[in-house]
């Protein structure tokens, strides 16, 4: 049975190591920061998934104003396929929608388009926009 709840400190070494065995992590991102920026800035938006204890699934969602986003959306290797990622964007969206967020926009590394197929099921449509980005 999955329970879905908010990130706890004790989570951060099962969650690197979902994110890990989910191919989520790469050089330019150090995962433990990102918890910990995370923690500062909507914490309440940094979901887990949790089945006898242990941690199976991730997501973090934020809201600046104007659109919500979805970020580190992971699910166990093993455990795939059964819903639980859609679980996971599901209960995102409602702690969005809560907020009075009007719509999501995610990024998808170009080495990943095979999880497109995964949120077109979920009702999300390819937005014809180039992404930019700046580090900081
Ligand atoms: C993407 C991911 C979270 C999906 O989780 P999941 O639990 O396997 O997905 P679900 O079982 O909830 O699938 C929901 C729907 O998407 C479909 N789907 C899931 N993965 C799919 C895939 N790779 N190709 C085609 N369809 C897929 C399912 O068949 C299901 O369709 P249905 O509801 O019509 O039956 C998971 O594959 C994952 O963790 N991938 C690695 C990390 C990643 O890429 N994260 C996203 C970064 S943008």
């Amino acid at each position: 049975m999955l329970t879905i709840r908010p990130y706890r400190p004790e989570d951060e070494e099962q969650v690197i190591q979902l994110w890990h065995d989910c191919c989520l992590v790469v050089p330019q991102n150090n995962p433990a920061r990102d918890i910990q920026l995370k923690l500062q800035m909507q914490p309440e938006g940094f979901l887990v998934g949790v089945i006898d204890s242990q941690i199976v699934a991730s997501v973090m969602a934020g809201y600046e104003g104007h659109r919500g986003w979805l970020n580190y959306l992971a699910v166990s290797p093993t455990l795939q396929r059964q819903s639980i990622g859609r679980q996971m964007v599901e209960a995102a969206i409602a702690h969005l929608e809560q907020m009075g967020c009007p719509k999501i926009n995610l990024q998808i590394r170009a080495s990943n388009t095979k999880v497109i197929e995964f949120y077109k099921r979920l009702g999300f449509t390819i937005d014809e926009v180039i992404s930019m980005g700046k580090r900081l």
